[in-house]
């Protein structure tokens, strides 16, 4: 598909930044917290603006963050959010009620509000990949040797690390492909942790683009300390 083809493409983005954070056991929701004195949702929203092939950014949030989230939006003079919509409970129902207030796309862009360090190369280059093969996301190869172990963490078996990837996001989707995918996922639920998942289990081909082991997803408290080291070398 030619330059002009691609730009004249419709792009929606969505940020999930509905998560508790519990896991790292802040009293700051982690995608509020600052590094080099902006939230990291901020972050993830400037780079997103800045990306040319996207038309329009829809956050969703727990209901009593929508103002602070909002404010956010102001303070920082993020142009391209057009709604804050009100999360789920699990990240993909958060993914699934910003999706449903989208009015037109061609396709669909989802990055974790957490994962502050895409840059906005890797996502214009899952959106060319997103765009030729209907459906792709960023992920990492699995470098480390990796065991199954059973409850007592003993170990079962190792597991063959060739083809292994871990996912992150961006993820970009044809916006058809993924209405399709709901609409099959109503009438035969799936387990999956992300939309990729929801796509595959309904039998769509998702590329993958390699990504970089900078773009973490912060979780622990150890995120955070890698988080500020990276912010500190880039
Ligand atoms: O919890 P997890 O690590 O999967 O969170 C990934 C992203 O999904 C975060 O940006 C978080 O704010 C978001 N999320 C959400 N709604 C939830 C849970 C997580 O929007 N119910």
């Amino acid at each position: 598909m030619g330059a002009a083809s691609i730009n004249s493409m419709r792009i929606t983005a969505i940020v999930p930044a509905a998560g508790r954070g519990t896991r790292l056991g802040a009293t700051v929701p982690k995608q509020f917290i600052e590094l080099e004195g902006r939230p990291v949702l901020v972050h993830c929203l400037g780079v997103l603006d800045n990306v040319e092939l996207i038309s329009a950014i829809i956050v969703s949030a727990s209901q009593s963050e929508t103002e602070i989230i909002r404010k956010m939006i102001k303070d920082f003079c993020i142009k391209k959010v057009t709604d804050v919509v009100e999360g789920g409970k699990e990240r993909t129902q958060s993914v699934r009620n910003a999706f449903n207030r989208i009015s037109s796309a061609d396709y669909v862009l989802i990055h974790d509000a957490v994962r502050p360090f895409i840059t906005e190369s890797a996502v214009v280059d899952v959106i060319h990949a997103g765009i030729s093969y209907g459906a792709a996301i960023s992920a990492v190869p699995v470098t480390d040797t990796v065991k199954f172990a059973d409850k007592d963490n003993i170990i079962v078996k190792n597991i063959e690390r060739n083809g292994l990837w871990l996912a992150q996001t961006p993820q970009v989707f044809s916006y058809d492909l993924l209405s399709e995918a709901y609409r099959m996922y109503d009438r035969n639920p799936v387990e999956a942790t992300d939309e990729s998942g929801i796509m595959e289990l309904q039998g769509t081909k998702v590329k993958i683009v390699q990504g970089s082991i900078f773009n973490i997803k912060i979780t622990t408290e150890s995120d955070l300390i890698l988080a500020k080291l990276i912010a500190g070398i880039r």
